[in-house]
């Protein structure tokens, strides 16, 4: 992950975890990579299934977000009541979770109305030749890993009436897309 922070996904991690606040969900929360850039005054839950990745994330949380509560918890079903966050956040991980349209709907019912979502991924690149590619790599990275590379999932937001858009960008061939939408009152 560090080096395709480098090469190609650029800032999006403070792009993304800047315009979090109040109190924050962090979907599959990984190895914690995100946790550096929240600002102070976010109080943090992740959540994560597997229990390798929240042990490394508990770990780089101690010396870097000493209050953040980080739990296991699958992202089909997140044990929160309703509206229970101001913003929830989700990195890289739409493109693994196993059913991205449940793992979606559960994030919306958890934001508070007027809440914020902040999505980032790797999607189809805008060029085909590199849309081929990528189909060829799902051919070994879905049944190996889980990992696809031909999903959109800030798409399903677009048009959405649950959801305001506030700021999309696209970039790197097209092929990392990030996204800030407002759950509508
Ligand atoms: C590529 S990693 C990204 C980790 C982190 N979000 C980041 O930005 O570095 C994808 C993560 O999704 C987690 N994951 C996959 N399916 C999940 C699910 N159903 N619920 C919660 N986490 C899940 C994996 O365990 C893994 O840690």
């Amino acid at each position: 992950m560090n080096f395709l922070d480098r090469v190609l996904f650029r800032d999006t991690r403070s792009w993304i975890c800047s315009r979090a606040t109040g109190e924050v969900l962090e979907i599959a929360v990984g190895t914690g990579l995100n946790l550096d850039h929240y600002p102070e005054r976010t109080a943090l839950t992740g959540i994560e299934l597997s229990p390798d990745m929240l042990a490394r994330g508990r770990t780089r949380a101690e010396s870097v977000m000493p209050d953040a509560n980080l739990m296991l918890g699958n992202a089909h079903g997140l044990e929160f009541p309703d509206a229970s966050f101001d913003t929830v956040v989700c990195t890289f991980s739409l493109c693994a979770i196993p059913s991205p349209d449940v793992a979606l709907a559960e994030m919306t019912r958890v934001l508070r109305p007027g809440g914020t979502l902040l999505l980032a991924d790797h999607v189809p690149s805008s060029l085909r030749v590199v849309r081929w590619l990528q189909r060829l790599v799902e051919l070994v990275s879905i049944p190996v890993g889980g990992e696809h590379f031909l999903r959109r999932p800030s798409l399903a937001l677009v048009g959405d009436d649950t959801f305001t858009v506030e700021d999309i960008e696209r970039f790197n061939l097209g092929l990392v897309e990030r996204l800030q939408a407002r759950k509508r009152l």
